[in-house]
C-alpha cells in the first residue's frame, strides 16, 4: 500500500509552528523551556489530540503522540525536538517533529493494522543549553545528580528552567524508558552542511553521528587595579583563557584536521573594565566521528590549558560538562529508509553527521536511523537556515515509506 502526506495540512503545521517564538527574519527564538517553546510544545500537545492521538509528557519534559495499536507492547518512535539554539532557523528539530505527527496521521487514516504503537516525540533540550541532550539522556536512564549539579547551562538556569516547565530534579532522574518497550527510532533533520545541495541529491542516509564532549575551563588569577598595577605583576586570568582559545585552534588544524572545538562563551570576574581579570570561564566544545579521536584532543586540549595557565602565573579548573559517544546508526534502518527513497525516485548519498543528535543516545539502545533533506548554502542555526518545501516533503514521505517498511507494511 503506498501512502504519501497530506502536503497542505504538513504545510499549514510547519508554517503554524514557525510562528511560535519566530524572531521577523524567517528565524525562531524557542531556547528550552523559554516561553515560546513551552508554547510550541502546547501547540504540538493540543495539535496531536485534536487528530485523536493520546498526549504523554515524561519526567523529563519530552512530549509524545501516541498512535496505539490495542495489545502493541512496543512503539517505534519518529521524532526530533521543538527547541532551537537563541535566534536560530525554523527547521532545525521542528521539521523532524511536524513531520513525525504527519507521519502518525496519514497511517492513522490509512486504517492499517500495525504491529507496534507509533510515537510522535519531541525531546527535552535538544540544543544542550542547560544539559547535553538533556531529554534523551533521561529516557536512556543517564542523567546523575552530579550532572544536574553542574548542568552546563548553569544550575540556576536550570532550575529556573524546570520551575517554568512544571519539572523536577527528581523527574528528570526517574524518567528512564525500559529499552525493551522501544521498537526503534527515526528521525527526519535537515543536513545542517552543504553536501547534500552540492551533490543534487535529494536524501541524506545517515551512517554516523559525531561525538560531542564540553568542557568549563576555569582559568584563576588575581583581581588587581587595572591603572596602578605594573604589567608585569599582573595575574591577569583573561590572558591565559586567550592564549588557550588561539592555541587549541591551532592544535586542531595542525593536528586534529579531522576534529572540530568551539569556544562559545568566555565568562571574564568580575568583569568590568577597571578591574584586572581574576577568573575566566571558558566553555568548550569538541567533536569527532571517532571516540579514540575525541579523547586524544581533550587531553591534549587539557595539556594545553595546563601550560597557558603556568604561563601567565594562573590556577586552573577543568570540569567535564557532557559527553555523547560518537555513533553508527543501524543497518536495518538505512535499508529501509533507502528503499523508501528509491521507491520515490528520489536521489540518496550515505554520510555522516557533524551535527549531534538524540539520535545518537537512542542508537545506543534501539535500531536508530536518521533522514536529512538539504540545507541551502550549509546555513544552519541561523535565521538563514533554509530547505526548499519540496525537499521537506520529500524527507517526510521517505519518513513515512521508512515507517512502513520497518514494519514491514509496505
Ligand atoms: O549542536 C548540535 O550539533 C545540534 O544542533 N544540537
Ligand atoms: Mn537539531
Ligand atoms: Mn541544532
Amino acid at each position: 500500500m503506498t501512502l504519501s502526506i497530506n502536503e497542505e495540512r504538513f504545510l499549514e503545521d510547519f508554517n503554524a509552528l514557525a510562528q511560535i517564538g519566530a524572531t521577523g527574519d524567517g528565524g525562531v527564538n524557542r531556547p528550552v523551556f523559554s516561553e515560546a517553546h513551552l508554547a510550541a510544545r502546547k501547540w504540538f500537545g493540543e495539535h496531536a489530540a485534536e487528530a485523536g492521538l493520546e498526549v504523554h509528557v515524561d519526567g523529563a519534559g519530552n512530549h509524545s503522540a501516541l498512535l496505539r495499536q490495542e495489545g502493541a507492547g512496543k512503539s517505534l518512535l519518529l521524532g526530533s525536538h521543538l527547541d532551537s539554539v537563541p535566534n536560530g532557523g525554523r527547521f532545525d528539530g521542528a521539521l523532524g517533529v511536524v513531520s513525525a505527527l504527519e507521519v502518525l496521521r496519514t497511517i492513522d487514516e490509512s486504517g492499517l493494522e500495525l504491529p507496534v504503537n507509533l510515537e510522535a516525540i519531541d525531546f527535552t533540550d535538544e540544543e544542550s543549553s542547560l544539559i547535553q541532550f538533556m531529554g534523551s539522556h533521561a529516557l536512556l536512564g543517564l542523567l546523575t545528580p552530579a550532572i544536574l549539579r553542574s548542568p552546563q547551562g548553569g544550575r540556576t538556569a536550570l532550575l529556573e528552567g524546570l520551575n517554568r516547565a512544571g519539572l523536577t530534579e527528581v523527574g528528570l532522574l526517574s524518567s528512564r524508558r525500559d529499552p525493551d518497550t522501544i521498537a526503534g527510532y527515526l528521525e527526519l533533520h535537515i543536513e545542517q552542511s552543504q553536501r547534500l545541495q552540492s551533490a543534487g541529491v535529494h536524501i541524506g542516509i545517515v551512517t554516523g553521528i559525531v561525538g560531542i564532549s564540553s568542557f568549563r575551563l576555569s582559568f584563576y588569577g588575581r583581581a588587581d587595579h587595572s591603572g596602578t598595577t605594573p604589567m608585569e605583576a599582573r595575574a591577569d586570568a583573561g590572558l591565559g583563557a586567550s592564549s588557550f582559545v588561539i592555541a587549541s585552534r591551532d592544535i586542531i588544524m595542525r593536528q586534529f584536521p579531522d576534529c572540530v572545538a568551539n569556544v562559545g562563551n568566555m565568562e571574564f570576574r568580575p568583569g568590568v573594565m577597571n578591574v584586572v581579570p581574576k577568573q575566566v570561564n571558558v566553555l568548550l566544545e569538541i567533536r569527532s566521528v571517532d571516540g579514540e579521536r575525541l579523547n586524544g584532543l581533550k587531553s591534549t586540549l587539557i595539556d594545553q590549558a595546563h601550560n597557558d595557565a603556568k604561563r601567565f602565573d594562573l590556577d586552573l579548573e577543568v570540569i567535564t560538562l557532557g559527553e555523547s559517544e560518537p555513533a553508527t546508526m543501524s543497518p536495518p534502518v538505512q535499508t529501509a529508509i533507502r528503499s523508501s527513497a528509491e521507491a520515490l525516485g528520489l536521489r540518496h548519498m550515505s554520510m555522516s553527521s557533524g551535527a549531534g543528535h538524540d539520535a545518537q543516545l537512542l542508537s545506543g539502545i534501539t535500531p536508530t536511523g536518521m533522514i536529512f533533506v538539504p540545507s541551502i548554502g550549509g546555513v544552519s542555526h541561523s535565521p538563514l537556515e533554509f530547505t526548499e518545501w519540496e525537499d521537506c516533503i520529500n524527507g517526510a514521505n521517505v519518513l513515512l515509506g521508512a515507517t512502513l517498511r520497518l514494519m514491514r507494511k509496505e
